[in-house]
């Protein structure tokens, strides 16, 4: 197999799309977790765009990203030194910072009002250089329609958002594949809103004990109430195709009807309509990686149900089984 160069926008769709931005429009772009979908996080009426093309409830509040931890610093005071060695150790990287919010930069849209802001530095040449081209901080969700599978490729994002998006960025597949781990330092003890790409483990090890925050029950469509964590929403990541995690599946499904979706191959490989096996290594980052196209692919097949095993409760095991746990809520 020869290695394909990863895709590169020129120069001058660098430009093009940092000029939208500047100017109130929206771009999808890639980060090193999934693509986001971003507008200048200083203009209200550009982030109202982000919100209706993602059919996104307003109380649930965006992610700023930013070239550097300087820039981070303008947006939230006071930083906890924990916090700080969080983006010592990860920025650029995927760990996205919750912290008191200086309200004179970030307007009340980005942060559905809440007096705290979401930021992170995200590890992506064409992200950043983005930032930059534009000058202002941007603020970003994941660049698919409110409650479905995130998108790891440009691809993906055509194909949900398609003609909604001013410009799309095309840096090739997504190197993480799941969104950014949220670590929360407002009121009390850091606090783990949503696992991600940096294992806990690794961020535990640097600041000692992260408390989890409580998972909170209710679908996406609830959009009138709330959540107490925003983005804690228990339904999320949502295929069109029911899946179940295997422990729950309905014993009347069919095999010959379904798909697995799965750490290694099974041994009743053959039995499945469909199988994706993420990494036959079991290599959690490389699980990590496929999961969401895998989950794509199979949601193409008109199956009457995706069957998704159990990862392992460890490294990116964690998130792989928080977008699965949200995807089979119904
Ligand atoms: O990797 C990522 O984080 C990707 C890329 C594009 O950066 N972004 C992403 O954004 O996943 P989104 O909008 O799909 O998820 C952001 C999560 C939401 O669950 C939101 O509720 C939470 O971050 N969030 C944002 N601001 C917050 C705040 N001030 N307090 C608590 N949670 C917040
Ligand atoms: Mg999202």
């Amino acid at each position: 197999m020869c290695a394909q160069a990863p895709a590169r926008p020129s120069e001058s769709q660098l430009a093009q799309a940092a000029r939208i931005i500047r100017e109130g429009g929206v771009v999808a772009f890639p980060t090193e977790t999934v693509y986001g979908l971003g507008a200048d996080a200083t203009c209200p009426e550009a982030v109202a765009r982000v919100f209706e093309i993602k059919n996104r409830p307003r109380f649930d509040p965006l992610i700023v990203h930013v070239a550097d931890a300087p820039a981070a610093r303008a947006l939230a005071a006071p930083w906890p030194q924990a916090a700080q060695r969080l983006a010592d150790r990860f920025w650029p990287g995927p760990v996205t910072l919750v912290l008191p919010r200086r309200a004179e930069v970030i307007p009340d849209i980005v942060t559905a009002g809440l007096p705290t802001v979401a930021i992170r530095v995200p590890d992506h040449p064409v992200a950043i250089e983005l930032i930059r081209l534009a000058g202002v901080p941007i603020a970003a969700p994941s660049a698919n329609r409110f409650g479905s599978v995130s998108p790891t490729t440009a691809a993906h994002v055509r194909e949900s958002l398609g003609n909604a998006v001013d410009f799309i960025l095309d840096g090739g597949p997504c190197r993480a594949g799941v969104e950014s781990t949220i670590i929360s330092f407002v009121g009390g003890a850091p606090t783990l809103l949503r696992p991600g790409a940096a294992p806990i483990e690794e961020i535990e090890a640097l600041i000692g004990p992260v408390e989890r925050a409580p998972q909170r029950r209710g679908g996406a469509s609830m959009a009138d109430e709330a959540p107490l964590a925003p983005g804690m929403l228990d339904r999320h990541y949502a295929t069109a195709t029911p899946l179940h995690l295997r422990g729950e599946a309905p014993a009347s499904l069919d095999a010959a009807r379904c798909g697995r979706l799965c750490l290694a191959p099974p041994a009743d490989a053959s039995s499945w309509r469909a199988v994706e096996a993420l990494s036959p290594a079991g290599d959690l980052r490389q699980a990590a990686a496929g999961l969401f196209a895998a989950m794509r692919r199979l949601d193409a097949l008109g199956l009457d149900a995706i069957i998704a095993d159990e990862f392992p409760q460890t490294g990116l095991g964690l998130a792989i089984n928080d977008r699965l746990r949200r995807a089979s809520r119904r």
